[in-house]
């Protein structure tokens, strides 16, 4: 028999038996993580990690990345224009977690 669950993301995961964690968040995965290092505008450096992050095209090059919230990363890319996504590999994984 096969398992499968059904959830409406307004209503949230919980109110399904057996969704302890929101399947969203996990549907893609594994998820290469981009660690977007930024400048404030008075020049703070600013490093952190954003799973939410893909290449969209390469002409024009277009990266991106998505904050599920106003976080200092979006603060500083909206102060100064810029920032900067470097690719966390495996034996950066544990000092970026
Ligand atoms: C592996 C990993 C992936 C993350 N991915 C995201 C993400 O895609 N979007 C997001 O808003 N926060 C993500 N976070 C949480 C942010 O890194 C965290 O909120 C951080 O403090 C934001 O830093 P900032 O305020 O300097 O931008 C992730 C954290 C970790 C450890």
């Amino acid at each position: 028999m096969t398992e499968h669950h059904f959830y409406e993301p307004r209503n949230g995961h919980r109110t399904v038996p057996g969704l302890a964690h929101d399947p969203l968040n996990a549907i893609v995965a594994p998820r290469p993580i981009g660690w977007i290092s930024t400048l404030s505008a008075e020049g703070v450096r600013n490093l952190a990690p954003y799973s939410f992050f893909s290449l969209y095209n390469y002409r024009p090059p277009i990266i991106g990345f998505t904050s599920t919230g106003w976080k200092d990363s979006v603060a500083n890319v909206t102060a100064t224009g810029e920032f900067v996504w470097n690719l966390a590999t495996r034996d950066l994984a544990e000092a970026m977690n």
